[in-house]
């Protein structure tokens, strides 16, 4: 497509003010909800008091038992209460609404509500849960357990010179999207309930409503509001803050707005699962890699949530895109009295990858070669299969994006420079780090096919072109690619094609965004709907002028038979609308035939595609306060054709900086079980002056499958940079980074350690 791409659709509203997030949606005569919590991490709720010292008669209050239909919020195993109901679990937990005609008001009667809880133990850590201190959840407090092996898992392999073993740790961090969590609930005139909420996901905000509230889509409707980011942040716990401004709505019959602060969504929010991981390989005398065990753990927080798939993200990705035929993944996720744990752009991957990636540089320590020299070695090729037992039958772009960062990066240049730097320095050190990772696209094994998407296409009075789908736009460019797409293979121009409002009164469920499948899978189900479209327009405007259909095309908005203009696009499909009443098309997901998934012993494709990146790093750390710092980053992606360069460069610069906050800055302080660091003064995020120049490289290899050769790309950039970083900064000082974030209280410990990593050398 164009180098640059189109003008992104939602940037004129957003810059000027003009588009409305869900706290700007006028809502005459609402009231505005604030929620009473949990301060005990796991208790028996005895009782909800009313401060009788408060005014009640300008508030309401809604507990457990005024929710009319089942108390879950509902996903996947259903566990999570929308309120608490005899028990707590975790510190933050919401135990009570209450509404007042306005938020200081609204959060005085929270501030009245006095709950009564007998303190039970709680396991506020994996090891409390482990050892049993308090039940969460089924046997042993796991959530969930993935095994995925691979080779025969029992002796070891012939050729092992070297086991290599390591330990690994990544912590909680927060999405941070810009606009907080919010939703407007509004009662109609019809008894009907209208809600607004700032989501990924409608169909899932809805599903979850339709079920506590006891009430189906006829008399409740969800509509995702303009959404100021997501990053998987806006994936499920939308559903808890839609209900909860759903029964307030109930509970006062009036519209009403609950919109959390920063410190609130800090606190309550869900985080990136924290990872331990352990990876023992065996390997020869090069660095190949014969036998690859990884044992890795979860903090699941106090529900199941999405965990299970966030698992299943990490332990299908835990082999690295490395060649390795004996392989033993062992995943777990255990609960804990702490906030539930959530979807995070990454998903599991950027956990996994931090492990694997510092462990390949380990490898190469051990066996004295140059990281880059034992990941080529190892890089997955055509033909290969990944950990799952998935043959590659199509092209690997492992080694093209990993070939391209150390060229473009000046690889072998920068190495030297750093080390004359070194040389020289007494007051600094320079390093250069790599890393090299994939990422599944879409959702995992069959997911697509239980999701069964639909999108459609309608096409109005004014023969215009309505693209109806349940994604969203979430500051990635949905609303801004599939106009681009559906635009491009009807060859209209781009003003005859519209959006319609994620309603899900309105639109079909195309299933949730999320997991890297916007474009790849809805995207392409659009270019089918379009291409089917198409052809009735033609056949049509074939049948008006006695030509055969195959001899006419669009092209520029026209209807074309050779070089004869004979119409408008529009202006047959408008006749066609009209004749038949409206023109729609439904076009759902089926699955390409490569994909055979075993969802029991985790074996098969476990994605139609991947994306590849590598990503080259050079740092620069300040011996007197071991600050480091980013000088440089090149990254280079396969994710498949391009489609908007624009926005997917932006993509890659976001996720890239985020992962950069993930290696070095952001981390989660947990006291008691609950975040001590709950505000932006002290939860640090990189900053532009963080962030260093960012190389962005293109390896396109495009895929059959999707729309135009295109596959998925949210979560890819965010996955892999952050070990690139932390290998640096391990190269640089001669230290091992065994956890993330490497601030610099800990990479002056773990320097200390090496007393050589603190003299200058000679
Ligand atoms: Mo996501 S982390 O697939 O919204």
């Amino acid at each position: 497509m164009s180098r640059g791409g189109i003008e992104r659709l939602d940037g004129a509203d957003k810059v000027s003010g003009r588009a409305l997030y869900v706290d700007d949606l006028p809502a005459p005569k609402a009231w505005f909800g604030a929620t009473v919590r949990s301060p005990v991490a796991h208790g028996r709720l005895l009782a909800i008091d009313r401060d009788p010292a408060f005014d009640w008669s300008r508030a309401v209050i809604v507990t457990a038992r005024d929710i009319p239909g089942d108390n879950v919020c509902a996903l996947i195993e259903d566990d999570q209460p929308v309120l608490a109901d005899r028990v707590v679990r975790h510190i933050q937990e919401p135990v009570a609404l209450v509404a007042a005609p306005d938020p200081e008001l609204a959060r005085a009667a929270a501030a009245a509500v006095r709950l009564r809880i007998e303190p039970l133990p709680a396991a506020l850590t994996i090891e409390d849960s482990l050892a049993g201190v308090a039940k969460l959840h089924g046997v042993g407090n796991v959530f969930k357990e993935i095994r995925v092996r691979k080779g025969d898992s029992g002796g070891a392999p012939r050729g092992v010179t070297h086991w290599v073993g390591g330990r690994y740790q990544t912590g909680r961090v927060e999405q941070l999207y810009i606009e907080n969590q919010g939703a407007l609930a509004i009662p109609e005139q019809n008894g009907r309930l209208t809600v607004h909420v700032s989501a990924q996901c409608p169909y899932y905000v809805q599903k979850a409503l339709e079920r506590c509230l006891g009430r189906g889509p006829d008399r409740v409707h969800t509509i995702q509001a303009v959404t100021g980011g997501g990053f998987g942040g806006k994936e499920e716990y939308p559903s808890l803050v839609a209900a909860h401004a759903a029964l307030l709505a109930l509970a006062t019959e009036r519209p009403v707005k609950l919109i959390y602060d920063r410190l609130e969504d800090l606190a309550a929010t869900t985080k990136r699962h924290p990872m331990v991981a352990t990876i023992r390989a065996g390997v020869d005398r090069d660095g190949r890699l014969l036998r690859w065990e990884v044992d890795a753990m979860l903090d699941g927080g106090a529900y199941v949530t999405l965990s299970p798939v966030v698992l299943s993200r990490l332990a299908i990705h835990a082999g690295g895109p490395y060649r390795c035929e004996q392989i033993d993944i062992r995943a777990r996720v255990i609960g804990t009295n702490t906030p539930p744990s959530g979807a995070y752009r990454g998903f599991g991957v950027p956990q996994i990858c931090f492990a694997v990636e510092s462990h390949l540089d380990k490898i190469a320590r051990v066996v004295g070669r140059d990281p880059a020299e034992v990941r080529k070695l190892n890089l997955l090729e055509r033909g290969d299969s990944t950990a799952t037992s998935h043959q590659l039958d199509q092209e690997v772009a492992a080694g093209d994006v990993f070939e391209s960062v150390l060229h473009q990066g000046d690889y072998r240049t920068r190495q030297r420079a750093a080390a004359s730097f070194n040389r020289r320095s007494r007051t600094h050190r320079r390093g250069v780090g790599l890393s090299c990772w994939f990422h599944g696209a879409g959702f995992t094994g069959n997911g697509e096919v239980t999701l069964a998407s639909k999108v459609a296409l309608r096409v109005g009075r004014d023969g215009r072109v309505r693209i109806a789908t349940a994604n969203t736009e979430i500051g990635q460019g949905t609303r801004t690619v599939f106009p681009q797409l559906v635009a491009r293979t009807l060859g209209v121009a781009l003003g005859d094609v519209e959006l319609e409002v994620p309603d899900t009164a309105k639109v079909p469920d195309s299933g949730p965004t999320v997991a890297s499948r916007t474009v790849m899978v809805v995207g392409g189900l659009l270019v089918q709907a379009a291409e089917a479209l198409r052809a009735r327009v033609l056949a049509e405007a074939a049948r008006r002028r006695r030509l055969e259909p195959n001899t006419l095309s669009v092209r520029d908005g026209w209807i074309v038979c050779g070089r004869r203009r004979l119409a408008r696009f529009r202006t047959v499909a408008q006749a066609l609308a009209r004749r038949r009443g409206g023109l729609d098309v439904e076009t759902q997901y089926q699955a390409p035939p490569q994909v055979v998934w075993d969802e029991k012993s985790y074996r098969g494709a476990a994605y139609a595609t991947y994306g590849w990146a590598a990503c080259l790093a050079e740092v620069e750390i300040e011996l007197a306060t071991y600050t480091p710092k980013v000088l440089r980053l090149v990254t280079a992606s396969d994710i498949g054709t391009v489609i908007h360069p624009v926005l997917a460069s932006g993509q890659v610069e976001g996720g890239t900086v985020q992962a950069l906050g993930y290696a070095l800055l952001e981390e989660v302080i947990m006291r008691d079980g609950q975040m001590a660091n709950a505000q932006l003064t002290n939860y640090l995020i990189p900053t532009p002056l963080d962030s260093p120049p960012i190389m962005v490289i293109f390896r396109p290899h495009p895929y059959a499958g999707g729309p135009f050769g295109a596959k998925g790309m949210g979560e890819l950039p965010i996955d892999g940079p952050a070990p690139a970083i932390t290998n640096a900064i391990a190269a640089a000082l001669g230290i091992e980074i065994p956890e993330i974030p490497a601030t610099p209280e800990r990479l002056w410990g773990w320097s200390a350690a090496v007393p050589a990593a603190r003299q200058p050398a000679s």
